[in-house]
C-alpha cells in the first residue's frame, strides 16, 4: 500500500470505539487451563512421526470447529532435538490437501527444508532425515505448501522444535517442561457466525493479510497455568497469519530476553515491552518469585497505520499463576559468546526490493466501498469480525466490475482495472518478481558471507522478511540500529517502510528442485507472490 492510502485507511479505520469481542471472556472467572504441547518420543528406529490430520476443537463454548493438527486436533507436538544427531521424521499427509512440512530456522539443506516444492499429496507420506549443526534455539514447523500457506496455518498446523546443545546444557536455566519452561504459542483466528475458521486469500487480505478476533494461547482463549515459584522460561512464538505482537506482563514486572529465533544471547536484555513479529520466537524470562499471579498480555499494535481491533485495549492472553513449588532455574548474567560480525564492505551484496501491486490496495479498498459504501466503511476497523467478512468468495474476474460508490475522498487516480489482467496470487513481488517456483531468482556460494539488503520503501505495509536455511545476524533494521534483544540469531526481520541489512551465510546446498525461500512471512503476502526461492551451491 502507498503512503497516501495508509493515511486514508487510518483515517477511515481508526479511532472509534467498539466493545471489544473478548471481554466477556476475558473476565470470566475460572479461565481454561494451557495446553502444553508434548514432547515426541521417536519410533523404535529413532524416527519421529507427523500425522497432518484434521479434527475439532472448540475455541468457543459449546462450538465444535474444524481445525487441522498433528498427531491431534490442532497445533502439533514438540520436537526436541540435540545438536549433533541425526534425525528422521515421517511425515503423513491424512488432509484433503497438498501439504508440506517446513522446518522454520533450521540450517538443514534444500531437500530437506520443506518448501513449496517438496509438496505431499493427500495420504502420501515423505521421509526427510538430517543431521542438527546449530546452537540450542526454539525453532518450529509449519506447512509451506504453494499459495496456501496461510490457509493451512490458520486451520492449525503447527508445532514447535526445541534445540538443545552442550552450551545450554551447561546454563542454569529453567528446563522443566511445562513446569518452568513453557511453550507461548500465539495466534489470532477469524471465526465465521457458525464457529468455523474463516480464511480467504482476497484482495483485502492479500493487501493487508488475515486478521482474527479471537487470539488463541496454544489453541486457547486466554488460558491459566500454574508455575513453579522464581525463574519462568517463557519460549514465546507468535505464530500469527498478519499480526504482529506487544507483549508485557500486565503487572509491569520485566521482561528478560534470553533468545531470539536462531539461540541464546550473549546476555539477558531486559525490556518492559516485547514487540513479536509473525513468525518470530523470543526466549524470556520472568521473575515469579513473589508469588503473585498476573497476565502475559499483547498490547494494541499499529500495523499499516491503524490499529489492528478488536484488540485496541491490553488483551490478555496468559494468566500466570505461580504455586508453591520451587523453580530449578537462575537468571545468568552471561548466556553465550556470540561471534563477532564480520566486515561487510567487500562480501557480495544483495538488493531485494519488497513490492506490492499498487493496485491490490486500491482494488482492495474499492471492493470495500463496494460492499459497504462509504458509511459502512467509516465505522469499521481491521479485524472486525462483523464487518471485515470482506468480498467472500470474490475472484479476480470480479475486479474489473467493480465501481466506486465513493464521491470524492476515496478517489482512485488513475485506476482503470480490467478483468483479466488481475492475478491475485502475483499481486506481490519481490524486485518485480511474483514468486515462481520454477526459476531460483539467485544462487549464494556456498559457505560465503552475503549482504542482503531489503527494502520496504515501496510502501508502509510491515513485512517480517523470513530467509530459509541460515541464521542471520541483523546489520540494521528499517533504517535503525539493531535493538540490543535482536542482535543475536535471527531468521525474520523487520521491514516496514525502510531497509534493513542482514549478514547471512549458507552452510548447506540447495538445488533447483529444493530451493531455498526468502519471503515475507505475513504469509497472505507470502502466498501472492512476495517470495522468491534461491539455490545454494559450492
Ligand atoms: Cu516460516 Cu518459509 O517459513
Ligand atoms: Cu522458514
Ligand atoms: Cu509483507
Amino acid at each position: 500500500m502507498y503512503r497516501r492510502d495508509f493515511i486514508k485507511l487510518a483515517a477511515l479505520f481508526g479511532g472509534i470505539a467498539a466493545i471489544p469481542a473478548w471481554s466477556k471472556q476475558a473476565f470470566a472467572a475460572s479461565r481454561p487451563a494451557l495446553p502444553v504441547p508434548d514432547i515426541l518420543q521417536p519410533d523404535v528406529r529413532g524416527i519421529y512421526h507427523l500425522s497432518l490430520q484434521q479434527g475439532q476443537s472448540q475455541f468457543l463454548p459449546g462450538v465444535n470447529t474444524t481445525t487441522w493438527g498433528i498427531n491431534g486436533n490442532l497445533l502439533g507436538p514438540v520436537l526436541r532435538l540435540r545438536r549433533g544427531k541425526k534425525v528422521g521424521v515421517m511425515v503423513k499427509n491424512n488432509l484433503p490437501s497438498v501439504s508440506t512440512v517446513h522446518w522454520h530456522g533450521l540450517e538443514i539443506p534444500g531437500d530437506v527444508d520443506g518448501g513449496p516444492q517438496a509438496m505431499i499429496a493427500p495420504g502420501a507420506s515423505r521421509e526427510v532425515q538430517f543431521t542438527i549443526d546449530q546452537p540450542a534455539a526454539t525453532c518450529w514447523f509449519h506447512p509451506h505448501p504453494h499459495q496456501t500457506s496461510g490457509y493451512q496455518v490458520a486451520m492449525g498446523l503447527a508445532g514447535l522444535v526445541l534445540i538443545e546443545d552442550e552450551e545450554s546444557d551447561k546454563i542454569p536455566l529453567p528446563s522443566r517442561w511445562g513446569v518452568d519452561d513453557i511453550p507461548v504459542i500465539l495466534q489470532d483466528k477469524r471465526l465465521n457466525t457458525a464457529g468455523q475458521i474463516d480464511y480467504q486469500l482476497d484482495v483485502m487480505t492479500a493487501a493487508v493479510g488475515w486478521f482474527g478476533q479471537h487470539m488463541l494461547t496454544n489453541g486457547v482463549i486466554y488460558p491459566q497455568h500454574g508455575v513453579s515459584r522464581g525463574w519462568l522460561r517463557l519460549r514465546l512464538l507468535n505464530g500469527c497469519n498478519a499480526r504482529s505482537l506487544r507483549l508485557v506482563a500486565s503487572d509491569g514486572r520485566p521482561l528478560y530476553v534470553i533468545g531470539s529465533d536462531g539461540g541464546l544471547l550473549a546476555e539477558p536484555v531486559k525490556v518492559t515491552e516485547l514487540p513479536m513479529l509473525m513468525g518470530e520466537r523470543f526466549e524470556v524470562m520472568v521473575d515469579c518469585s513473589d508469588g503473585k499471579a498476573f497476565d502475559l498480555q499483547t498490547l494494541p499494535v499499529q500495523q499499516m497505520g491503524m490499529t489492528l481491533a478488536p484488540f485496541d485495549q491490553p488483551l490478555p492472553v496468559l494468566k500466570i499463576q505461580p504455586t508453591t513449588t520451587q523453580s530449578g532455574g537462575t537468571l545468568p548474567d552471561k548466556l553465550i559468546a556470540l561471534p563477532p560480525l564480520v566486515a561487510t564492505d567487500n562480501l557480495p551484496a544483495r538488493w531485494l526490493q519488497l513490492m506490492m501491486d499498487p493496485r491490490l490496495d486500491q482494488l482492495g479498498m474499492q471492493a470495500l466501498m463496494t460492499r459497504y459504501g462509504h458509511g459502512a466503511m467509516a465505522g469499521m476497523k481491521m479485524g472486525d469480525h462483523s464487518q471485515m467478512a470482506a468480498m467472500p468468495g470474490m475472484s479476480a474476474a470480479d475486479h474489473g466490475k467493480m465501481t466506486s460508490t465513493d464521491s470524492g475522498a476515496m478517489a482512485m487516480p488513475g485506476m482503470s482495472p480490467q478483468a483479466g489482467q488481475w492475478d491475485l496470487l502475483s499481486a506481490n513481488k519481490i524486485n518485480g518478481k511474483a514468486y515462481d517456483m520454477a526459476t531460483p531468482a539467485f544462487d549464494v556460494k556456498l559457505g560465503q558471507y552475503e549482504k542482503w539488503t531489503l527494502s520496504g520503501e515501496g510502501d508502509m505495509m510491515l513485512h517480517p522478511f523470513h530467509i530459509h536455511g541460515t541464521q542471520f545476524r541483523i546489520l540494521s533494521e528499517n533504517g535503525q540500529p539493531v535493538a540490543a534483544h535482536r542482535q543475536g540469531w535471527k531468521d525474520i526481520v523487520h521491514v516496514e517502510g525502510g531497509r534493513s541489512e542482514v549478514l547471512v551465510k549458507f552452510t548447506h546446498p540447495a538445488d533447483k528442485a529444493h530451493a531455498y525461500m526468502a519471503h515475507c512471512h505475513l504469509l497472505e503476502h507470502e502466498d501472492s507472490g512476495m517470495m522468491l526461492g534461491f539455490t545454494v551451491s559450492a
